[in-house]
Formats: C-alpha cells, structure tokens, sequence
C-alpha cells in the first residue's frame, strides 16, 4: 500500500502535515519543450539523436551539462506558476514578511536514464541531505522538483517518506548536532508508507529538507528516462521561529510546527560554524615525536575523513568518522599500545590553529582507563574538499 496524495486538503497544508506537496501541470509545454531541447543538445552522440526511451546509463554523457545561468532553462523562473509557488511557501514583502525567495537560481539538471540491471524494489528508507554535516532544524531552502517530461513507476523518480520531516524535526530539536547517517537509525524512526512522484511533463513536487527521499534508478516498463529540474529555493535568511499560534506564518514556516513552537535564534550561525569548523581540520597532521601522520579532509559524501600512517600498520583510512563540530572521533589500526583496534579523537588546539591535540585508545580498554594523548602540528595545507584520490 503506497502512500495517496491527500487530494481533500490544499497543497500548502499538505506540504505542512506531510512535509511534501504535488502541484499537477504548473509549467507551460513551450518551457519542458524548450529545456528538454537544451537538456539534448548537450549530450554527446550517439545518444543526443536517440530517441529518449533508448537512452541508457551507458550511452547517457554531458559534453556540458546545463546548470544556472542557462538562457533557457533559467526561463523556469519566468513561469508565472513557480513565481507563485515560492512567493506562497514564503511570503513576501507586500504580505508583511521581509523573508522571501533570495533571488538565487540554484538548480541541476536531474537525468536519470534506463539502468538494463535495476530490479524494482520498494524504498525502505531513504537518506536526508546534508550528510556528514548538522542538519538545520530550520535552514533556509526547500526543495522544489520539476518534470520536464512524464515518468512511469520506478522509472528513476524520487521517493519520499511522508511526515517523516515531524520525526526527524524531534531528533534536531532534541539535539541540534544530530546528523545523518550516524544518529539514525531508520526502523526506529517509525516511518509509514513511501510515496513516489511519478509525473507528467510540467507536475511540480515540493519538498522539505527534513524529509526522508530518495531517488530510484531507473527501470520502468517502457523504458523512459526521468528528467527534470531539482531546484534548491534559498531564504533570504533562516527563521528563528516557528509558532503554530501565528496565523500568519507562510505555509514553509507552518512545515515546522507539528512538534509544537520551536525558537532558536542560533540556528543559521551553529550550521554556517558547523563548516568553518570541519575546514579547520583540513590539512595533512604530523608528529614530530613518532611516526603518525594524519590528512583530514572532506570527502564526497560531505563527511570528514582521516587518511592515516601509524608505525607498524599499512596506510589505512578512517573508519566510522564522526565529527561532532570541535571533536573528529573514528576507529583505525594500531599497535598503540597493545590492541589493533584503536578508537582516535583529535581536535584543533583552541590556542593555536596550526596544532592539533589527539588522544587513542584501544578498544579492549578496560572503563576509565587513561588515554594516551599525541601533539600533532600542520604539515601541509588542504583548500577544498577532496572528492576524487585523497
Ligand atoms: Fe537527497
């Protein structure tokens, strides 16, 4: 039994009680025409002269995949139902809220074209952005998804997990460190059915970042890719409040008062110190007592990562890392000093940026005993993330 759009409520409470919403037919055809025209153009051949339902996950290549600032596909903007959309989610100033749409295009092309091998399966789950990262109890964008072309079941869509933005708001409220993957586990969030968008040309589906999604792969009946516009819509600014006794909150704002009113006027400033914070582990760390070198960096999946040498062992990498916005906490192998199984902590000195204070503990440690603690200093300097060889 899949989850059923809830057609007796309008969109903007739907958005509210379930954490999603679908518009039907929101973007004029002269526009998915158009995208899908500019979306063809910039792959390679053979598959750009293909028809859609031969393309494949090995014949699909960018030779220059379209992104903001495209004379076309920025024309999204222009619809006068999308204007509408965000100027609703939000508010804007002439109904009293100085707190509207930024202004940014932020958007990316998703195309996800038919996988031969994909067996359908229902989705159990799903993944919460900002991996790795804090999770904003409040943030400043929602999502908002819109097909260029109609899709059939399990034919590359996303999922969502209805309500599951109420769960998960629970946990942030709780602890505004919590993060994904680390601090969930799934069954015991309680999640109810999924819901998949499955679109016709021009559909829109809104989503809030607390809401567990996912996207399937693509392997439907007749073969046809999934393409639309995935498009992030920033907030002038975060939110400090969310209140359900004020009736004149945007229905965005409403989204975040299932579990009651909420007041943070910290959370913009914990997510932005959040990733000064992991930047400030960037780089490769050495002692200059024994053998340990340590290069901490971000890697694809947003994380913080340890790529390790200790005496005695191989090169290794980090595993489990966790890192909590002052402490980096993972597992490695060692033979300091008995086990091989070592539990590391290190954090940036808070006296001096260039050292780095680490302590390890092997995990047969008896409770309570000391664990030995290393200086490391910064050896060499790393700028951005790394997603490719660390
Ligand atoms: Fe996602």
């Amino acid at each position: 039994m899949a989850f059923e759009i809830d057609t007796r409520i309008p969109w903007t409470e739907h958005f509210v009680q379930h954490g999603f919403a679908v518009l039907r037919n929101q973007v004029s055809r002269e526009f998915t025409d158009a995208a899908l025209r500019q979306i063809r153009q910039r792959l390679e051949a053979p598959a750009r002269d293909l028809p859609f339902e031969e393309w494949t996950v090995d014949n699909i290549k960018w030779t220059d995949k379209p992104g903001p600032g495209d004379p076309v596909l920025d024309r999204l903007y222009d619809e006068p139902n999308i204007r509408h959309i965000i100027d609703t989610m939000y508010g804007t100033p002439e109904v009293g809220s100085p707190t509207g749409w930024s202004g940014e295009k932020t958007y990316q092309v998703f195309l996800t074209p038919f996988s031969p091998d994909y067996k359908p399966t229902r989705l159990e789950g799903g993944h919460l952005d900002f991996g790795g990262h804090l999770i904003p109890k409040f943030g400043n964008a929602f999502v908002m998804q819109v097909a260029l072309r109609d899709t059939e079941p399990f034919g590359g869509n996303i999922t969502i997990i209805p309500g599951s933005h109420k769960l998960v708001q629970q946990r942030v409220i709780a602890n505004p460190f919590t993060q994904y993957p680390s601090d969930f586990d799934l069954p015991d969030l309680g999640c109810g059915e999924p819901y998949e968008f499955v679109a016709k040309a021009g559909d829109v589906l809104l989503m809030q970042h607390l809401s567990f999604h996912n996207g399937n792969k693509c392997g439907g009946a007749t073969r046809r890719p999934r393409i639309a516009l995935h498009v992030q819509v920033p907030r002038t600014t975060f939110p400090t409040i969310a209140d359900p006794a004020d009736a004149g909150s945007p229905p965005w704002v409403r989204s975040f008062t299932l579990n009651g009113r909420h007041e943070d006027p910290d959370d913009e400033r914990r997510y932005m110190e959040f990733g000064e914070s992991k930047k400030r582990m960037w780089g490769e760390w050495t002692s200059a007592d024994e053998p340990m070198y340590f290069k901490i960096y971000t890697w694809a999946d947003n994380s913080l990562r340890a790529r390790i040498r200790l005496a005695g062992v191989p090169e290794q990498i980090s595993h489990g890392a966790r890192f909590d916005g002052r402490l980096l906490t993972f597992g490695c192998d060692a033979n300091a000093p008995t086990s091989t199984n070592c539990r590391v902590v290190l954090e940036v000195d808070p006296k001096n940026s260039e050292q780095m204070i680490g302590t390890i503990t092997p995990e047969s440690a008896a409770p309570g005993e000391a664990p030995r603690t290393f200086l490391l200093r910064r050896t060499g300097i790393i700028t951005t993330r790394l997603n490719g060889e660390a």
